[in-house]
């Protein structure tokens, strides 16, 4: 219903997408969906490429119409007011800076644009470049900065205006993993310093997991699970969100007498599983909750890898069936050798069951 919307209003919702949809001819870019983004918290999109996260963020900030459905901000329908009229700041991967103005002028360019005094833009200016870290580099040109730096003023760009609600579609997606960790912690920083409301898009779980207060992982056009990172991680609700969140050994099975009979044995259910008698599931353990050893529920292979990773190493083994499965090794225990026959088990609780 266009016009004001008092109920979310009401619940503190910053942000809603009501049954907001789009298609290309013959694709559909995102089915119906409704997503409410609270007020002041990082929300992430996450899903593969295509799944239609660029599309939904589209909408939200304008530069999309949608097929139906209608966009909320602050309860009031925003859905045909025009991108630049929103109360919305972008940050894109290749949202790019203007190469012939300096650091300090692009950064104040959303402020000249609005209007605001020059002394009042110049004090702003340096504000947004010293919470990035910038601050000396105001008269340099964008090509006289790293990657790096340049996404910083990008994002200083964005906050200078201190928009409400902030969208960033793949900001970090040019930057080497050791930039872009740096740069995530700069956002959470930047997040919680300014109370903004933030949509963030990536296809990459890991940096999902570390900046999200939720996350909205899609597939298919579709929302596939909202939670935040220890929901989605701890208890997927579909066989896509377990295998696209983390690793885990995933078991797959029909449910017969309280348990779930699967090729490679039969195994007790999490106590808390409604599995329906009869249905087909899939059981899913992360490797930390897999140790070498025997127990009430045990699966047998033969080691195909050991991966050191620094934090901790991940031992792989083939079960009989063929079925891969990957347990974190306790710290200091050496790997066994790749081809040793192994056991491992895990507490039944500590696996998910999702159906299939
Ligand atoms: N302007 C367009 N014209 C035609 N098809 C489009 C258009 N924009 C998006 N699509 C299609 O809609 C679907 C969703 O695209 P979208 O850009 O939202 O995906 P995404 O989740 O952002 O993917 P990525 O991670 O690759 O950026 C895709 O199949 C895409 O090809
Ligand atoms: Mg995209």
């Amino acid at each position: 219903m266009p016009g004001c919307c008092a109920e979310v209003r009401a619940e503190g919702v910053k942000l809603l997408a009501d049954g907001v949809s789009k298609r290309y001819g013959p694709v559909v870019a995102l089915e119906p969906v409704r997503l409410e983004v609270r007020a002041g918290e990082l929300l992430t999109l996450l899903g593969p490429s295509g799944s239609g996260k660029t599309t939904l963020l589209q909408i939200i900030c304008g530069l999309v119409e949608p097929d139906q459905g209608r966009i909320f901000v602050d309860g009031r329908d925003q859905t045909d007011t025009p991108v630049h009229q929103r109360d919305v700041g972008l940050v894109f991967q290749n949202y790019a800076l203007f190469p012939h103005l300096t650091v300090g002028e692009n950064v104040g360019f959303p402020l000249r644009m609005r209007s605001v005094s020059a002394s009042e833009t110049k004090r702003r200016v340096q504000d947004a470049l010293d919470m990035v870290q910038l601050g000396h580099l105001a008269r340099r040109f964008p090509r006289e900065l790293s990657g790096g730096q340049q996404q910083r003023v990008a994002l200083a760009r964005c906050f200078v205006y201190q928009p409400s609600v902030i969208l960033m579609d793949e900001p970090l997606g040019a930057l080497d993993k050791k930039l872009r960790e740096h740069m995530q912690i700069e956002i959470k920083r930047l997040h919680r310093a300014t109370g903004a409301t933030i949509m963030y898009v990536t296809h990459d779980q890991e940096e999902a997991l570390a900046l999200s207060d939720r996350i909205c992982l899609m597939n298919h056009a579709r929302i596939e699970q909202i939670g935040t990172p220890g929901e989605i991680y701890e208890r997927p609700l579909t066989a896509f969100a377990a295998d696209f969140i983390g690793i885990s050994t995933a078991l797959r099975g029909r449910i017969l007498g309280g348990m779930i009979e699967t090729p490679e044995g039969r195994f007790h259910l999490p106590p808390e599983a409604v599995g329906v008698e009869g249905s087909d599931a899939l059981l899913v353990i992360r490797p930390e909750r897999l140790a070498l050893g025997q127990g009430t529920n045990v699966i047998a292979g033969t080691v195909t890898e050991s991966v050191y990773a620094g934090a901790e190493t991940r031992l792989l083994f083939r079960l009989a069936t063929g079925t891969d499965a990957v347990l974190r090794l306790p710290i200091g225990m050496p790997p066994p050798p790749i081809g040793a026959a192994v056991t491992a088990t895990w507490e039944p609780g500590a696996a998910v069951m999702v159906p299939l």
